[in-house]
Protein backbone atom coordinates (compact mmCIF):
# COMPACT_ATOMS: atom_id res chain seq x y z
CA UNK A 1 0.00 0.00 0.00
CA UNK A 2 2.98 2.35 0.88
CA UNK A 3 4.18 1.45 -2.69
CA UNK A 4 0.77 2.10 -4.25
CA UNK A 5 0.86 5.87 -2.60
CA UNK A 6 3.87 6.60 -3.68
CA UNK A 7 3.65 5.50 -7.50
CA UNK A 8 0.59 7.70 -7.07
CA UNK A 9 2.32 10.88 -6.06
CA UNK A 10 5.04 10.44 -8.91
CA UNK A 11 2.61 9.66 -11.27
CA UNK A 12 0.57 12.51 -10.66
CA UNK A 13 4.15 14.97 -10.76
CA UNK A 14 5.13 13.29 -13.80
CA UNK A 15 1.62 14.34 -15.56
CA UNK A 16 1.25 17.60 -14.09
CA UNK A 17 4.44 18.78 -15.47
CA UNK A 18 3.37 18.11 -19.21
CA UNK A 19 -0.47 19.43 -18.73
CA UNK A 20 -0.86 22.48 -21.14
CA UNK A 21 -3.45 24.40 -19.80
CA UNK A 22 -6.13 25.06 -16.66
CA UNK A 23 -9.03 22.45 -18.07
CA UNK A 24 -6.31 19.49 -18.61
CA UNK A 25 -5.11 20.66 -15.23
CA UNK A 26 -8.67 20.55 -13.61
CA UNK A 27 -9.37 16.82 -15.27
CA UNK A 28 -6.00 15.61 -13.89
CA UNK A 29 -6.86 17.06 -10.29
CA UNK A 30 -10.05 15.35 -10.48
CA UNK A 31 -8.48 12.16 -11.22
CA UNK A 32 -5.91 12.20 -8.51
CA UNK A 33 -7.68 13.74 -5.89
CA UNK A 34 -11.15 13.49 -6.82
CA UNK A 35 -13.94 11.86 -4.65
CA UNK A 36 -13.75 9.11 -7.12
CA UNK A 37 -10.41 9.41 -7.95
CA UNK A 38 -7.11 6.94 -7.44
CA UNK A 39 -6.27 8.27 -3.97
CA UNK A 40 -9.64 8.09 -2.63
CA UNK A 41 -9.95 4.37 -4.17
CA UNK A 42 -6.72 3.15 -2.19
CA UNK A 43 -7.82 4.94 1.02
CA UNK A 44 -10.91 2.59 1.16
CA UNK A 45 -8.93 -0.18 1.36
CA UNK A 46 -7.11 0.81 4.65
CA UNK A 47 -9.99 -0.71 6.62
CA UNK A 48 -7.82 -4.37 6.28
CA UNK A 49 -5.24 -2.74 7.67
CA UNK A 50 -3.49 -3.83 11.25
CA UNK A 51 -3.81 -1.49 13.87
CA UNK A 52 0.02 -0.65 13.65
CA UNK A 53 0.18 0.07 9.96
CA UNK A 54 -3.13 1.92 10.35
CA UNK A 55 -1.63 5.44 11.00
CA UNK A 56 1.54 5.12 9.40
CA UNK A 57 -0.24 4.45 6.16
CA UNK A 58 -2.72 7.20 7.39
CA UNK A 59 -0.03 9.58 7.62
CA UNK A 60 1.95 8.75 4.69
CA UNK A 61 -1.53 8.93 2.41
CA UNK A 62 -2.29 12.57 4.23
CA UNK A 63 1.26 13.57 3.33
CA UNK A 64 0.33 12.43 -0.23
CA UNK A 65 -2.68 14.67 -0.94
CA UNK A 66 -1.12 17.44 0.50
CA UNK A 67 1.98 17.42 -1.92
CA UNK A 68 -0.42 16.60 -4.77
CA UNK A 69 -2.35 19.33 -4.12
CA UNK A 70 0.58 21.43 -3.44
CA UNK A 71 2.22 20.69 -7.08
CA UNK A 72 -1.53 21.12 -8.43
CA UNK A 73 -1.64 24.90 -7.06
CA UNK A 74 1.94 25.63 -8.29
CA UNK A 75 1.55 24.24 -11.72
CA UNK A 76 -1.91 26.39 -11.76
CA UNK A 77 0.32 29.57 -11.13
CA UNK A 78 2.53 28.74 -13.29
CA UNK A 79 0.19 27.98 -16.37
CA UNK A 80 -1.58 31.19 -15.29
CA UNK A 81 2.20 33.22 -15.90
CA UNK A 82 2.78 31.30 -19.56
CA UNK A 83 -0.70 32.61 -20.33
CA UNK A 84 0.29 36.42 -19.41
CA UNK A 85 3.68 36.33 -20.54
CA UNK A 86 2.15 35.03 -24.16
CA UNK A 87 -0.54 37.95 -23.88
CA UNK A 88 1.96 40.50 -23.40
CA UNK A 89 4.48 38.77 -26.03
CA UNK A 90 1.40 39.06 -28.64
CA UNK A 91 0.13 42.77 -27.32
CA UNK A 92 3.93 44.19 -27.35
CA UNK A 93 3.49 47.41 -29.32
CA UNK A 94 6.73 49.18 -30.32
CA UNK A 95 6.43 52.39 -30.23
CA UNK A 96 9.55 53.24 -32.18
CA UNK A 97 8.49 52.00 -35.64
CA UNK A 98 7.96 54.28 -38.02
CA UNK A 99 4.65 55.09 -38.78
CA UNK A 100 2.08 53.86 -41.87
CA UNK A 101 2.00 57.09 -43.48
CA UNK A 102 -2.01 57.85 -44.31
CA UNK A 103 -2.41 57.62 -47.87
CA UNK A 104 -3.91 61.35 -48.35
CA UNK A 105 -6.30 62.73 -50.87
CA UNK A 106 -6.07 65.93 -53.24
CA UNK A 107 -8.63 67.90 -55.02
CA UNK A 108 -9.21 67.26 -58.50
CA UNK A 109 -7.94 69.74 -61.05
CA UNK A 110 -11.49 70.55 -61.70
CA UNK A 111 -12.75 71.12 -58.54
CA UNK A 112 -8.82 72.84 -57.54
CA UNK A 113 -10.19 75.85 -60.43
CA UNK A 114 -13.84 76.12 -59.89
CA UNK A 115 -12.88 77.04 -56.37
CA UNK A 116 -10.53 79.24 -57.35
CA UNK A 117 -13.03 81.00 -60.20
CA UNK A 118 -15.32 80.80 -57.36
CA UNK A 119 -13.32 82.25 -54.51
CA UNK A 120 -12.45 85.06 -57.35
CA UNK A 121 -16.04 85.76 -57.92
CA UNK A 122 -17.40 85.96 -54.85
CA UNK A 123 -14.41 88.78 -54.13
CA UNK A 124 -16.52 90.61 -56.75
CA UNK A 125 -19.69 90.23 -54.61
CA UNK A 126 -21.86 87.24 -56.79
CA UNK A 127 -23.58 84.55 -54.89
CA UNK A 128 -22.93 81.04 -55.58
CA UNK A 129 -26.07 79.56 -56.91
CA UNK A 130 -26.85 75.90 -57.89
CA UNK A 131 -29.31 75.01 -60.30
CA UNK A 132 -31.54 71.18 -61.36
CA UNK A 133 -29.48 69.03 -64.16
CA UNK A 134 -32.24 67.50 -64.46
CA UNK A 135 -34.96 70.12 -66.47
CA UNK A 136 -37.92 71.68 -67.93
CA UNK A 137 -37.61 72.67 -71.68
CA UNK A 138 -38.85 75.53 -70.83
CA UNK A 139 -35.96 76.88 -68.24
CA UNK A 140 -33.38 74.84 -70.65
CA UNK A 141 -34.89 76.82 -74.46
CA UNK A 142 -38.20 78.22 -73.90
CA UNK A 143 -37.83 81.15 -71.66
CA UNK A 144 -34.09 81.68 -72.84
CA UNK A 145 -35.95 82.35 -76.52
CA UNK A 146 -35.33 79.52 -77.73
CA UNK A 147 -39.04 77.62 -79.39
CA UNK A 148 -39.70 74.60 -80.31
CA UNK A 149 -38.63 75.05 -84.10
CA UNK A 150 -35.30 77.29 -83.26
CA UNK A 151 -32.13 75.94 -84.64
CA UNK A 152 -30.18 76.58 -81.79
CA UNK A 153 -31.77 73.61 -80.78
CA UNK A 154 -30.21 71.55 -82.46
CA UNK A 155 -26.81 72.55 -81.60
CA UNK A 156 -27.52 71.34 -78.49
CA UNK A 157 -29.17 68.34 -79.16
CA UNK A 158 -29.58 66.47 -75.83
CA UNK A 159 -31.09 63.96 -73.92
CA UNK A 160 -34.84 64.20 -73.43
CA UNK A 161 -36.01 62.23 -70.51
CA UNK A 162 -39.86 63.27 -72.17
CA UNK A 163 -41.13 65.40 -74.23
CA UNK A 164 -41.16 68.38 -71.95
CA UNK A 165 -38.08 67.04 -69.42
CA UNK A 166 -34.28 67.13 -70.38
CA UNK A 167 -30.92 66.88 -68.90
CA UNK A 168 -29.84 70.85 -69.02
CA UNK A 169 -27.70 71.49 -72.10
CA UNK A 170 -26.28 74.96 -70.54
CA UNK A 171 -26.54 76.26 -67.06
CA UNK A 172 -27.98 79.31 -68.55
CA UNK A 173 -31.43 77.63 -67.20
CA UNK A 174 -30.25 78.57 -64.12
CA UNK A 175 -30.49 82.32 -65.38
CA UNK A 176 -34.42 82.22 -65.64
CA UNK A 177 -34.84 80.34 -61.86
CA UNK A 178 -32.35 83.03 -60.27
CA UNK A 179 -34.34 85.78 -61.86
CA UNK A 180 -38.06 83.93 -60.93
CA UNK A 181 -36.75 83.88 -57.82
CA UNK A 182 -35.02 87.32 -56.86
CA UNK A 183 -35.05 90.99 -57.13
CA UNK A 184 -32.00 92.95 -59.11
CA UNK A 185 -29.51 93.69 -57.99
CA UNK A 186 -28.79 90.13 -58.78
CA UNK A 187 -25.57 88.81 -58.95
CA UNK A 188 -24.69 85.17 -59.26
CA UNK A 189 -22.33 82.07 -60.83
CA UNK A 190 -23.86 79.15 -60.78
CA UNK A 191 -21.36 76.27 -61.69
CA UNK A 192 -22.29 72.61 -62.38
CA UNK A 193 -22.72 70.47 -65.60
CA UNK A 194 -24.73 70.28 -68.30
CA UNK A 195 -25.22 67.42 -70.96
CA UNK A 196 -25.16 67.18 -74.61
CA UNK A 197 -25.51 64.57 -77.02
CA UNK A 198 -21.74 64.54 -78.39
CA UNK A 199 -19.59 61.86 -79.10
CA UNK A 200 -16.06 61.49 -76.98
CA UNK A 201 -13.09 62.42 -78.40
CA UNK A 202 -10.17 64.85 -77.52
CA UNK A 203 -12.29 68.33 -76.85
CA UNK A 204 -15.87 66.47 -76.40
CA UNK A 205 -17.60 64.96 -74.17
CA UNK A 206 -21.37 64.33 -73.37
CA UNK A 207 -21.13 65.75 -69.97
CA UNK A 208 -19.28 68.45 -69.33
CA UNK A 209 -19.19 71.92 -66.85
CA UNK A 210 -20.30 75.40 -67.03
CA UNK A 211 -20.12 78.28 -64.90
CA UNK A 212 -23.04 80.80 -65.54
CA UNK A 213 -22.71 84.02 -64.96
CA UNK A 214 -25.63 86.81 -64.26
CA UNK A 215 -25.85 90.36 -63.18
CA UNK A 216 -28.84 92.43 -63.27
CA UNK A 217 -29.58 95.77 -62.34
CA UNK A 218 -30.15 99.47 -62.97
CA UNK A 219 -27.38 100.75 -65.70
CA UNK A 220 -25.33 97.45 -66.07
CA UNK A 221 -23.61 97.77 -69.69
CA UNK A 222 -21.46 95.83 -72.09
CA UNK A 223 -18.49 97.71 -70.02
CA UNK A 224 -19.25 96.26 -66.77
CA UNK A 225 -19.04 92.72 -68.86
CA UNK A 226 -15.85 93.06 -69.93
CA UNK A 227 -14.56 94.70 -66.89
CA UNK A 228 -15.74 91.65 -64.95
CA UNK A 229 -14.46 89.15 -67.28
CA UNK A 230 -11.01 91.09 -68.26
CA UNK A 231 -10.51 90.96 -64.14
CA UNK A 232 -11.54 87.41 -64.02
CA UNK A 233 -9.11 85.94 -66.63
CA UNK A 234 -6.46 88.45 -64.87
CA UNK A 235 -6.38 86.57 -62.07
CA UNK A 236 -7.28 83.15 -63.37
CA UNK A 237 -4.05 83.47 -66.29
CA UNK A 238 -1.60 86.66 -64.38
CA UNK A 239 -1.96 90.63 -64.89
CA UNK A 240 -0.78 89.81 -69.05
CA UNK A 241 -3.98 88.26 -69.93
CA UNK A 242 -6.16 90.08 -72.53
CA UNK A 243 -9.48 89.35 -73.93
CA UNK A 244 -11.06 89.56 -76.95
CA UNK A 245 -14.69 89.91 -77.87
CA UNK A 246 -15.92 88.91 -80.94
CA UNK A 247 -19.39 89.47 -82.13
CA UNK A 248 -21.68 86.17 -81.96
CA UNK A 249 -24.91 85.68 -81.26
CA UNK A 250 -27.08 83.84 -78.90
CA UNK A 251 -30.85 83.63 -78.73
CA UNK A 252 -31.07 85.14 -74.86
CA UNK A 253 -28.42 87.89 -75.21
CA UNK A 254 -28.21 91.08 -77.28
CA UNK A 255 -25.94 91.97 -78.00
CA UNK A 256 -23.98 88.81 -78.08
CA UNK A 257 -19.79 88.18 -78.28
CA UNK A 258 -17.80 84.97 -77.74
CA UNK A 259 -14.90 85.92 -75.89
CA UNK A 260 -11.09 85.01 -76.74
CA UNK A 261 -8.08 84.93 -74.76
CA UNK A 262 -4.36 85.00 -76.14
CA UNK A 263 -3.48 81.85 -76.24
CA UNK A 264 -1.41 80.33 -72.85
CA UNK A 265 1.12 78.38 -75.35
CA UNK A 266 2.11 81.08 -77.66
CA UNK A 267 0.91 84.51 -76.14
CA UNK A 268 -0.57 85.34 -79.87
CA UNK A 269 1.82 85.03 -81.85
CA UNK A 270 -0.25 81.70 -83.02
CA UNK A 271 1.10 77.90 -82.86
CA UNK A 272 -0.97 74.65 -82.91
CA UNK A 273 -2.85 74.71 -79.72
CA UNK A 274 -4.64 78.17 -81.02
CA UNK A 275 -4.56 76.43 -84.66
CA UNK A 276 -2.96 79.77 -85.97
CA UNK A 277 -4.69 82.00 -84.21
CA UNK A 278 -3.36 83.18 -81.61
CA UNK A 279 -6.63 83.16 -79.59
CA UNK A 280 -8.49 80.43 -77.84
CA UNK A 281 -12.30 80.64 -77.50
CA UNK A 282 -13.42 80.68 -73.76
CA UNK A 283 -16.89 81.46 -73.30
CA UNK A 284 -19.83 83.08 -74.55
CA UNK A 285 -21.45 86.50 -73.77
CA UNK A 286 -23.85 88.89 -73.77
CA UNK A 287 -26.75 91.88 -72.72
CA UNK A 288 -29.62 89.85 -71.30
CA UNK A 289 -31.89 89.83 -74.11
CA UNK A 290 -35.08 91.92 -73.16
CA UNK A 291 -37.48 89.24 -74.15
CA UNK A 292 -35.80 87.11 -71.41
CA UNK A 293 -35.95 89.61 -68.55
CA UNK A 294 -39.50 90.77 -69.24
CA UNK A 295 -40.50 87.15 -69.32
CA UNK A 296 -39.01 86.59 -65.95
CA UNK A 297 -40.97 89.62 -64.42
CA UNK A 298 -38.12 92.09 -64.74
CA UNK A 299 -38.56 95.05 -66.64
CA UNK A 300 -36.22 96.05 -69.53
CA UNK A 301 -37.12 99.73 -69.36
CA UNK A 302 -35.56 99.97 -66.00
CA UNK A 303 -32.74 96.79 -65.45
CA UNK A 304 -30.72 95.51 -68.10
CA UNK A 305 -27.89 92.85 -67.45
CA UNK A 306 -25.02 90.54 -68.62
CA UNK A 307 -24.78 87.32 -68.57
CA UNK A 308 -22.23 84.73 -69.69
CA UNK A 309 -21.28 80.94 -69.94
CA UNK A 310 -17.68 79.77 -69.47
CA UNK A 311 -16.73 76.26 -70.28
CA UNK A 312 -14.49 74.64 -67.31
CA UNK A 313 -12.84 72.14 -68.79
CA UNK A 314 -11.30 74.59 -71.44
CA UNK A 315 -10.12 76.77 -68.39
CA UNK A 316 -8.59 73.64 -66.86
CA UNK A 317 -6.90 72.28 -69.84
CA UNK A 318 -5.24 75.58 -70.90
CA UNK A 319 -4.36 76.49 -66.95
CA UNK A 320 -2.33 72.89 -66.61
CA UNK A 321 -1.74 72.50 -70.67
CA UNK A 322 -3.73 69.35 -70.68
CA UNK A 323 -4.26 68.48 -74.51
CA UNK A 324 -7.11 65.74 -73.95
CA UNK A 325 -10.20 65.86 -72.15
CA UNK A 326 -10.80 62.48 -71.82
CA UNK A 327 -7.99 62.85 -68.83
CA UNK A 328 -10.15 64.92 -66.54
CA UNK A 329 -12.54 62.23 -66.40
CA UNK A 330 -11.12 58.50 -66.73
CA UNK A 331 -9.27 58.99 -62.38
CA UNK A 332 -5.73 57.60 -63.60
CA UNK A 333 -4.16 57.98 -60.49
CA UNK A 334 -0.77 58.56 -62.79
CA UNK A 335 -2.65 61.61 -64.53
CA UNK A 336 -3.80 62.77 -61.28
CA UNK A 337 -0.75 62.75 -58.65
CA UNK A 338 0.66 65.41 -60.96
CA UNK A 339 -1.86 68.00 -59.53
N1 LIG B 1 -25.15 79.04 -72.71
C1 LIG B 1 -24.25 79.42 -73.76
C2 LIG B 1 -23.60 78.16 -74.32
O1 LIG B 1 -23.68 77.13 -73.72
C3 LIG B 1 -23.20 80.40 -73.28
C4 LIG B 1 -23.76 81.71 -72.88
C5 LIG B 1 -24.15 81.94 -71.58
C6 LIG B 1 -23.87 82.73 -73.80
C7 LIG B 1 -24.64 83.18 -71.20
C8 LIG B 1 -24.37 83.96 -73.43
C9 LIG B 1 -24.73 84.18 -72.14
O2 LIG B 1 -23.00 78.20 -75.39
Amino acid sequence: MKQALEKIELAAKEQLAKVADSAELEALRVRFLGKKGELTAILKGMAGLSAEERPVIGQLANKVRADIEEAVESRAAELKDAAIRLRLKEEKLDVTLPGKAPKLGRLHPMDTVMREIEDIFIGMGFDIVSGPEVEYDYYNFEALNIPRDHPARDTQDTFYISDNILLRTQTSSVQIHVMENRKPPIRIVSPGRVYRSDAVDATHSPIFHQIEGLVVDKGITMANLVGTLDMLMKRLYGDECKIRLRPHHFPFTEPSAEVDIVCFNCGGKGCPMCKGEGYVELLGAGMVHPKVLKQCGIDPEEYSGFAFGLGLERIVMGKYGINDLRLLYENDLRFLEQF
